[in-house]
């Protein structure tokens, strides 16, 4: 879920530190890459290597000291510009203090002082220490600077006593990253088939026809759900692009072995996209020997490869999505609507090969998405990635 996400953590002093460090391991296990700044005082309840050991990167703990392991020359800056988020957990009094009033005593406040991402803060500590109006009008000035801050628990605290100052269970502080980070959950355990590159169709042993697809649209999509928490299965043709990781690929040759493979993948899949660049038309008999040229013309026999999207929608289940693509020279439109019908598809994704950006080899893309219902929406010209992103965010709401 949390793949390639890069998370900082800040640990304080407190007692609830200890729950920091299985917070880390959540991170961890979803993907993330996590690093850690801790304060002197964080130190006397659990130390650096608990840290280092769960993300396999030094601690930064020290402004001081020589940070050879980290092989930076300003720990401080580097973190703070690396960071997509940094999430303070626990967060104590003094650290809200200090940061109010714009103090850079340690390497948790002077990485805080830099940072330009989101920053977040899990206040811990006794309930008359939260209630006390000073810290109290410090959470308020943070929150002005648009530092989001959490809300204690209530519960059992360390000293005895029972109120507000809890820090919230590793689980939530999780979910609370998740929110940050704007990781929608609807992609979590879904099952995503998604089909790539173009088909080869042998002629003999040493010729095929195919096309000009490379797969990069689909390989973005595969990288992409599998990134939001999906399970994703990539059946593809064959392309010079390595296969993404933590998503099982299939390698397929020609539209027959697709449709074999898309038939037995199809019945578990919540949503499927079929951006293959699938042949229309396959040599009726391919020869086993190598075809010989003659003086005159040579003309070639050609038959009708199934429709593998055609049927697909066929066998669609109500809770399935399907989800076809169309490249078109002209009358997109038209063709575009023609397919979502004719196909029983949820969504077509539609390239024009007159918008500039878009089509084959590039690493941008320009689309427009079609609905049933006559609903329409045009995506502007984006990285393969983020036009990746957008189409499943336009998915999430299909059914
Ligand atoms: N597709 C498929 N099986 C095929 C051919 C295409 O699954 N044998 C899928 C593609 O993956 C894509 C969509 O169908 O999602 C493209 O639709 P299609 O009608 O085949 O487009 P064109 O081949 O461009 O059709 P036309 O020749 O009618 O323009």
């Amino acid at each position: 879920m949390l793949l390639g996400r890069r998370i900082l953590i800040g640990v304080c002093g407190s007692i609830a530190a200890y729950k920091t460090a299985w917070l880390v391991r959540l991170l961890v296990k979803a993907g993330a890459e996590v690093r850690v700044v801790m304060t002197p005082s964080a130190e006397k309840f659990i130390g650096p290597l608990t840290f280092r050991t769960l993300t396999g990167f030094p601690v930064f703990s020290n402004l001081w000291e020589d940070q050879e392991d980290m092989n930076l020359t300003s720990p401080h800056i580097h973190l703070a510009e690396w960071a997509e988020i940094f999430f303070v957990a626990p967060c104590t009094a003094d650290t809200l203090g200090r940061q109010a009033s714009g103090r850079a005593e340690n390497a948790l406040d002077a990485v805080m002082l830099s940072a330009r991402c989101p920053i977040a803060l899990a206040p811990a500590m006794d309930v008359e220490m939260y209630r006390h109006p000073a810290v109290m009008e410090n959470i308020r000035v943070l929150r002005s600077r648009g530092i989001k801050i959490l809300d204690a628990e209530s519960g059992p605290l360390a000293s005895g006593l029972s109120g507000e100052g809890r820090l919230p269970e590793p689980e939530i502080l999780f979910q609370e990253i998740v929110k940050l980070l704007g990781v929608s959950d609807f992609w979590s355990g879904k099952s995503v088939l998604i089909t790539a590159g173009p088909t080869r169709e042998n002629i003999d042993p040493v010729r095929f026809i195919s096309n000009y697809s490379s797969g990069k649209m689909g390989y973005a999509l595969a990288r992409e759900a599998n990134r939001m928490g999906a399970r994703v299965t990539l059946i593809s043709g064959p392309v010079a692009l390595p296969p993404p990781t933590g998503v099982n690929t299939i390698s397929v040759t020609s539209a027959a072995e697709m449709l074999e493979a898309c038939l037995q993948h199809f019945p578990k899949a919540d949503i499927t996209f079929m951006s293959a660049a699938v042949a229309d038309y396959t040599p009726a008999n391919p020869a086993s020997e190598k075809i010989k040229k003659q003086e005159n013309a040579f003309s070639l026999p050609l038959t009708r490869t199934t429709d593998i999207l055609k049927t697909l929608g066929q066998q669609k289940l109500p809770h399935q999505i399907l989800v076809g693509f169309a490249l078109e020279t002209f009358k997109e439109e038209e063709f575009a609507r023609q397919k979502l019908e004719a196909k029983n598809l949820d969504m077509v994704v539609m390239n024009s090969l007159r918008s500039p950006g878009a089509g084959f080899g590039v690493d941008t893309n320009q689309v427009s998405l079609f609905f049933k219902e006559n609903k329409k929406t045009e995506l502007p010209l984006m990285s393969k990635q983020d036009t990746a992103i957008a189409i499943l965010k336009h998915s999430e709401g299909l059914k």
